[in-house]
């Protein structure tokens, strides 16, 4: 594709649309949510046909975090005081023992994700004393991956430490950009030298795979500080690159995202070629894209899980494996139990009192129909493996026809090849993979929402 022609189709195509983590997206769930009966059955009934065999996951929000970043879209909680780390791990193992009561053996779990907020803002001993409650209910499946993020700004060698003794062997860290300009405008200050130092421990210690999380598209970027970012990246070698597009989502964030103007964001045509530049230089690096937002390098599980088509998405974004229970504990985690969705409480007071009363505490959710859980493949596919087919039963779609039509001028535009029962988006429109998926999004296309809701597709 020529550069112009690449920009009048980005200018075609960035639209506000979702990013796919789930289907159906959270703003379309059922608006009575999902009642409790009907969630812990959901449960139950995955737990039973995939506990055996592929075994379960679980992911801990640890919401807590020192300062804010002022671009952040996370659920986080501002604080300096570290004695509020006790209180939400009892919260913690109360949760998982309401859910180890609804589960009729005991789990065997294959993947722990500890997201945030911050986890290693919690101690390395309440670290390991949630990680060793989790597993008094608990065993190991025979192949598990652990993993954590971590902020290299307060991360120590005993939290790295403490954790791979746990079983942790992936790591992400939150490194965003370089720039000092930059840096000044999101309220993260943070050297190379900080990054080096905690990259080159948690390599020493043994962590398997180490990811960066970096984001283009922040205010003030310019291709030159990019290119800092990117080369000063690349000479530690993280095993996987995670190289998130800018969601600005002040209308949910709040005043949490200023700290900086909409005039200091790169125009739509300028954060694209941060992108294209990015993703060269990955390239160049040797590393191999991922889906939509992620680079690895060859020997890194996540690339082997995308040649043999095992790649999964979630919440967490991108996984190199799938389990059909995903337990979420914590404020504002959303659980997955394949037939069914549910998120916890959104503030961490309204989380802590509601597990005290004894109760699972659920605050929206979604039972999913028999058609929701087609589509939910397709988009799966789709967002995966850049292709999807209706060819099998089980994968037919009434509306086929309708998303065909909402598809049409994408594929004149060259972006897809429409086949008889089979869709492929082509290697070079990776980046419209959303808007793809929009054309199957029946619950979207059923309910045009009002006013935004969602970040821009490119
Ligand atoms: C929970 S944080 C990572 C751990 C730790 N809190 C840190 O900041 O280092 C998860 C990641 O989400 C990404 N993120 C947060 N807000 C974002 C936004 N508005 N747009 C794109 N990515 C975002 C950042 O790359 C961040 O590293
Ligand atoms: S980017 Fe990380 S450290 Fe910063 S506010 Fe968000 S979760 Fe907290």
């Amino acid at each position: 594709m020529t550069s112009k022609k690449n920009a009048s189709l980005i200018q075609k195509y960035n639209i506000p649309g979702p990013r796919y983590t789930s289907y159906p997206t959270v703003p379309f769930w059922d608006q009575e949510g999902i009642r409790l009966y009907d969630w812990t059955q959901s449960v139950k009934r995955a737990f039973s046909e995939s506990n055996k065999e592929e075994g379960i996951s679980l992911y801990i929000h640890m919401p807590y975090c020192e300062s804010l970043c002022t671009f952040c879209a996370c659920h986080k909680h501002i604080t300096k005081q570290h004695s509020v780390e006790d209180a939400y791990i009892d919260t913690v193992l109360k949760e998982w023992k309401l859910y180890v009561d609804v589960l009729e053996e005991k789990p065997s779990i294959r993947e722990i994700h500890l997201g945030g907020g911050t986890p290693t803002f919690f101690s390395s001993t309440n670290l390991k004393r949630m990680i060793d409650g989790i597993f008094e209910h608990a065993v190991h499946h025979d192949v598990y991956d652990f993993s954590f993020e971590a902020h290299p700004n307060d991360t120590t060698q005993k939290q790295l430490q403490t954790l791979f003794d746990l079983g942790f062997t992936r790591t992400s860290f939150g490194i965003q950009d370089y720039d000092p300009v930059v840096q000044l405008a999101i309220n993260r200050i943070q050297k190379f030298e900080t990054v080096e130092r905690i990259h080159t421990l948690a390599k020493k210690i043994g962590y398997e795979s180490i990811s960066h999380d970096i984001i283009f598209g922040l205010p003030h970027q310019t291709k030159e500080n990019i290119m800092q970012t990117i080369a000063n990246t690349v000479k530690l070698r993280p095993d996987r690159i995670a190289y998130y597009s800018y969601a600005h989502v002040p209308w949910i964030k709040g005043v949490g995202q200023r700290g900086f103007d909409e005039n200091d964001l790169p125009k739509d045509s300028h954060k694209r070629e941060l992108y294209e530049l990015g993703k060269q230089l990955f390239f160049e690096a040797g590393y191999e894209e991922i889906g939509m937002d992620h680079f690895a390098l060859p020997t890194d599980k996540m690339h082997k899980a995308m040649l043999e088509k095992r790649l999964h998405r979630n919440f967490m974004g991108y996984t190199a494996g799938k389990t059909k229970l995903m337990i979420g504990l914590g404020m504002s985690s959303i659980s997955d139990s394949w037939y069914a969705f549910a998120q916890n409480e959104k503030r961490v007071e309204d989380y802590i009192d509601r597990v005290n009363e004894g109760k699972l505490p659920l605050f929206r959710g979604h039972l999913l129909s028999d058609e929701d859980l087609v589509v939910r493949q397709h988009i799966l596919n789709l967002m995966c493996n850049l292709e999807t087919s209706w060819k099998d039963e089980h994968l037919k779609l009434n509306n086929i026809d309708e998303i065909l039509t909402r598809l049409n001028e994408m594929n004149s535009d060259n972006l897809i090849e429409i086949y008889e029962d089979r869709l492929v988006v082509k290697d070079s429109a990776r980046m419209f993979v959303r808007n793809v998926c929009m054309a199957f999004d029946l619950r979207l296309a059923d309910a045009k929402p009002e006013g935004r809701i969602f970040s821009m597709t490119i």
